[in-house]
């Protein structure tokens, strides 16, 4: 069988000379499915997306996308490699239109990036309302969309959020998740993030709990909901 999609094995690695923060941590995900991280504040969750993303000097372990090793490549290279990340915060330019944003998230890009942006307005129509308005001036939900809506520009094959839904309510929540979905479904590996464990669980192919900088419990996210240890100690019961 053909390995998944995006893999980051056996991670471990820190900040600079600091200790190691991640410690032997592997995620994985299928072409075109979702893998969710939880895990208390702290964990590594962000500094394990950003050693996947290549902003970590990883002591061991490797990172590779559709089975070609990236491990040495630097985050701008990942991103020519088929990789976007939407980071946990400062994902957007506040002064630049919500247009300007997404024409920066294109910018390696020679070809027409019309058609992606007709997808992404498509995908989050009220972009396209606001689209000549400084992103800065939208509600915390539409600023996560003009993110991801940004990533997307480059055409990625991986989408990695850190924590998308944070602060936004729970209809809106609900709404990104589905378009999270249809990114998927349209063959997009997701890796993302969540605070929001239980409902992200649920739409979870795969779940990660992260604790202190190595995987914790790992299984599909039907198995880890219904984990009597990882409910008690994750979940809140
Ligand atoms: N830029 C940095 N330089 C040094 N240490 C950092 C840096 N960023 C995070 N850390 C440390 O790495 C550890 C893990 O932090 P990280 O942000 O990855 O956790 P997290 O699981 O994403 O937490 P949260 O749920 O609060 O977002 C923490 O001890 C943190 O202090
Ligand atoms: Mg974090």
């Amino acid at each position: 069988m053909a390995e998944p999609h995006l893999i980051g094995e056996g991670m471990t690695g820190g900040y600079g000379r600091g200790a190691d923060i991640l410690h032997g941590c592997t995620l994985s995900v299928e072409k075109g499915k979702i893998a969710v991280i939880v895990g208390p504040n702290g964990a590594g969750k962000s500094t394990a997306m950003k050693a996947v993303f290549g902003m970590l000097n990883l002591r061991q372990g490797a990172v590779r996308i559709g089975g070609e090793d990236i491990t040495h490549l630097s985050p701008q290279d990942r991103v020519a490699k088929g990789m976007a990340f939407v980071p946990q915060t400062s994902n957007i330019f506040p002064s630049m239109t919500v247009e300007e944003n997404l024409e920066m998230g294109a910018f390696l890009r020679r070809d027409d990036i019309r058609p992606t942006m007709e997808q992404v307005y498509d995908l989050f129509p009220i972009l396209r309302d606001k689209r000549r308005q400084a992103a800065g001036e939208l509600s915390g939900g539409q600023r996560q969309q003009v993110a991801v809506g940004r990533a997307l520009m480059t055409q990625p094959s991986v989408l990695m959020l850190d924590e998308p839904t944070a602060g936004v309510s729970p209809i809106v929540m609900d709404e990104l998740f589905d378009r999270i979905i249809e990114v998927a479904r349209a063959g997009i590996t997701i890796l993302m993030v969540e605070q929001n464990a239980r409902q992200a669980l649920e739409i979870a192919d795969t779940g990660y709990v992260l604790v202190q900088g190595a995987n914790a419990y790992t299984g599909t996210g039907e198995e880890l909901l219904a984990d009597p240890e990882v409910r008690r100690t994750f979940l809140g019961g």
